[in-house]
């Protein structure tokens, strides 16, 4: 069988579903988790499996870690050998720091950055025996300009980006590859909560006049699995158009 075995989290809708969707057509095989909307999730599935893709769909919570354990002996049971994880899963709670719960700041911990360690703690002993195996962590432009407002998504986001040098480095020797990609403003969900005036202001100041898709998104973490991508590891791709330039 050609192509390879993916595990993505946070696949039912936005940067995820893009990714199972662009994944799957290059001939990729994938098992994808969501938290919320099993109902399009299967349906997703279905609808690429009709397609002739190999895709399968699993209900699991990234910040439980059994919730996790039972996601992987899924995927293994589905792909057999797996050789790239998609960390995707996550989540904003934007508030002030001064009137923000302090389970707001606890919700993105968990999923944001907890939900990584645990995905990435069940999978890379996996890949550090096989030799082989790909990380690629979704983080944000956030995590390294800062926004208002986000001060638990950026301290997610940047501690991601430690992260994952910090794992590039441990895994190198063993042939495993980690990298981060940094997106900017995206059309999902996510974006769509911002108010309007909001999100004309960004468009005028992202160079590229727009705010990215999610299919672009996607490309890029096409090449950063790929075999070309092969000497690439611990480094932090930006795709915002020119935001942050
Ligand atoms: N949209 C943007 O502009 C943007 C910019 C930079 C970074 N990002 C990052 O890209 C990733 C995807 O964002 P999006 O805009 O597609 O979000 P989205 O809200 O459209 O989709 C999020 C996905 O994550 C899943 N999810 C949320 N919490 C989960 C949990 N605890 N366990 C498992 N799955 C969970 C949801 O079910 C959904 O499938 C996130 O990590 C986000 O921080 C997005």
């Amino acid at each position: 069988m050609s192509g390879k075995n993916i595990v993505v989290t946070g696949g039912s809708k936005g940067i995820g579903k893009a990714i199972v969707e662009t994944l799957a057509a290059e001939g990729n095989r994938v098992a994808f988790s969501y938290k919320s909307g099993k109902e399009a999730s299967i349906q997703l599935a279905d609808r690429l499996s009709k397609e002739g893709s190999f895709v399968w769909a699993f209900q699991a919570d990234v910040s439980d870690a059994a919730q996790v354990e039972e996601f992987i002996s899924f995927a293994k049971a589905k792909l057999g050998d797996i050789d790239v994880l998609v960390n995707n899963a996550g989540i904003t709670r934007d508030k002030s720091l001064f009137i923000m719960p302090k389970e707001d700041w606890d919700d993105v911990i968990a999923t944001n950055l907890t939900g990584y360690y645990n995905m990435t703690r069940a999978l890379i002993g996996y890949f550090m025996k096989s030799k082989k195996g790909c990380v690629v962590n979704i983080s944000s432009v956030g995590g390294f300009t800062g926004v208002g407002g986000q001060t638990n998504y950026c301290a997610s986001k940047a501690g991601i980006i430690g992260f994952t040098k910090a794992l590039a480095r441990e895994v190198a020797k063993t042939g495993v590859r980690a990298v981060c990609v940094a997106p900017g403003f995206i059309e999902t969900d996510m974006t769509a909560k911002m108010n309007e005036k909001h999100l004309e202001e960004i468009k005028r100041t992202v160079p590229l006049g727009r705010l990215g898709s999610a299919r672009e998104v996607a490309d890029l973490v096409s090449f950063l699995i790929s075999d070309k991508a092969r000497y690439i590891t611990g480094s932090i791709f930006t795709i915002d158009g020119g935001l942050s330039a």
